[in-house]
């Protein structure tokens, strides 16, 4: 199992959402980021108005998935989430050791 954190611009979150809904995925966990990358937060344009704190907001998501699924993750969060445009985001992929559905106890790949 991997997961895929991806930090994306807030305004593209239902597109990136629907583009991982064509995947298959089965749940996904969102949350209300702040960050910076390479520009440190500045001269990158938020709403049309050019920021000049560190932090700009983002959405993170998570997304917990089979290794076989990865790859087209990717490229549906690229594709929706892609302007061109620095501030983009980032898409993290990490090993996942175990998953425990709590309702019915399944673990692992049964789980997700
Ligand atoms: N190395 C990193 N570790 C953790 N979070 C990161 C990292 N790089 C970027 N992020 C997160 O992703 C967000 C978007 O990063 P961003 O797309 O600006 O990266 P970048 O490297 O500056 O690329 P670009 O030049 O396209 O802007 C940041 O605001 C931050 O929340
Ligand atoms: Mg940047």
């Amino acid at each position: 199992m991997k997961k895929i954190e991806a930090i994306i611009k807030p305004f593209k979150l239902d597109e990136v959402k629907e583009a991982l809904q064509e995947v298959g995925i089965q749940g996904i966990t969102v949350t209300e980021a702040k960050g910076f990358g390479r520009q440190k937060g500045h001269a990158e344009l938020y709403r049309g108005a050019e920021y000049i704190v560190d932090f700009l907001p983002k959405v993170k998501i998570e997304i917990v998935i089979g290794a076989d699924l990865v790859e087209k993750a990717i490229d549906a969060i690229r594709r929706a989430a892609q302007t061109g445009r620095i501030g983009d985001g980032k898409i993290f992929v990490s090993n996942v050791e175990e998953a425990i559905r709590i309702r019915t106890g399944e673990s692992g790949l049964d789980a997700i």
